[in-house]
């Protein structure tokens, strides 16, 4: 079995479909940055259907289980499903999961791409409150078009559905007790995640992030919660469920518990960068060597050979050298 320098295994491969998104989320792409003219990547630079799905097919060899598509918005790339139906053929691969921001998720569309073969969906949502939400996603989107979006992918059977709000103190966590109020009880996972220092654009500090223990306890005050065990190996959520049966919730704890020594993941930008982690500052180009006709045998190679040499554990270190040195956007390689 490959696996890296810290004894971790290669299981899951996270997919950037394209860098563009339709919204401008404070945390993630500022819209000071990220204005009109900002040069995101021409069509051409994208890892198309097949190359994707040939990288994919050769992760799938050296031990990926589980993809996960992702963006900038993922929706926005055209012909999704087809893409889908290309990984869902590939052997070995047991889950295909999708984060997006909803916006374009209708019921036609979630019942497309399950039909393609998607098996379940995280939608993000920050807060249901319209000024909050509409404040954090800077683009005026509201609240109920994103409950629509969760109805539907619910309707279609990508289940479990999982929502993920990201907590920025004094901006939305006065949604927490909402946010766990409105889906309990409902079957769907919402997912509290600390706001991380990925990227260099999002102006992250440390007094912002609120911690993990703080958002349990504020749940527990509620509605007693009890930890479970983790679902699978590397899960980066830690979950709880509400000790009265209405369900569970995941937090993710990236800055005050990290979790590296089971990170499994691998990420493949939209433009065929390999990172081997989310704080990564650069990526091996796959795209090059794929547009160059490298062979199945030299790309296993190459991938079994930056794999080996992995001993990225940035959350564990977060020291003041890496979080002054560049690291690539979050838009990028999708979170
Ligand atoms: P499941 O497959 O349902 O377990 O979901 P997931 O946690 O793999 O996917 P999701 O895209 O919903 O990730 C949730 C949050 O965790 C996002 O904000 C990610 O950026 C963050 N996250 C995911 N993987 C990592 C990681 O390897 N390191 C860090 N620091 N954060 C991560
Ligand atoms: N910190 C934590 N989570 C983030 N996401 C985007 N930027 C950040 C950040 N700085 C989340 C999004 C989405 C997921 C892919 O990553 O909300 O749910
Ligand atoms: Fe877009 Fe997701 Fe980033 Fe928000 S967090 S700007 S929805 S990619
Ligand atoms: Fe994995 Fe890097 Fe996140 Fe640690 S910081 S869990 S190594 S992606």
């Amino acid at each position: 079995m490959l696996t890296d320098v810290l004894g971790r295994p290669l299981r899951d491969l996270r997919i950037s479909v394209t860098d563009r998104c339709n919204f401008r989320c404070t945390y993630c792409m500022p819209r000071v940055i990220f204005g009109a003219d900002y040069p995101f990547l021409p069509r051409e630079a994208l890892l198309t259907f097949e190359e994707i799905t040939r990288l994919a097919s050769l992760f799938a060899v050296l031990g990926v289980r589980k993809i996960r598509l992702t963006g900038g918005e993922p929706l926005l790339r055209t012909n999704l499903d087809g893409l889908i139906e290309l990984l869902s053929k590939i052997p070995g691969i047991d889950d295909i999961a999708l984060t997006t921001n909803g916006s374009l998720l209708s019921r036609q569309v979630a019942h497309r791409l399950k039909r393609a073969g998607l098996h379940r969906v995280t939608i993000s949502l920050d807060s249901l409150d319209d000024q909050v939400f509409q404040a954090m996603n800077d683009v005026s989107f509201p609240v109920h078009k994103v409950l629509d979006a969760v109805q539907a992918a619910a309707a279609a059977g990508l289940t479990p559905v999982k929502i993920n709000m990201v907590v920025k103190r004094g901006v939305n966590d006065e949604s927490i007790i909402s946010m766990a109020r409105h889906f309990r009880g409902t079957g769907h996972i919402v997912r509290f995640i600390e706001f991380m220092d990925v990227g260099t654009a999002n102006g992250w500090r440390r007094d912002e992030v609120v911690r993990a223990d703080e958002i349990v306890a504020a749940i527990d005050r509620e509605w007693p919660l009890t930890q479970i065990p983790p679902e699978h190996p590397g899960e980066v959520a830690t979950r709880y469920r509400y000790t009265d049966n209405q369900g569970e919730i995941g937090i993710i704890s990236a800055v005050t518990h990290a979790f590296c020594g089971s990170c499994n993941r691998a990420r493949l930008s939209s433009e065929g960068k390999l990172f081997t982690c989310l704080f990564g500052s650069k990526g091996w180009d796959l795209r090059q060597r794929l547009r160059d006709g490298a062979s199945d045998d030299e790309l296993l190679q190459v991938l079994t050979s930056i794999w080996s040499k992995r001993q990225d554990r940035y959350s564990e270190l977060r020291s003041q050298a890496s979080k002054d040195r560049k690291k690539v956007e979050m838009f990028h390689i999708g979170g």
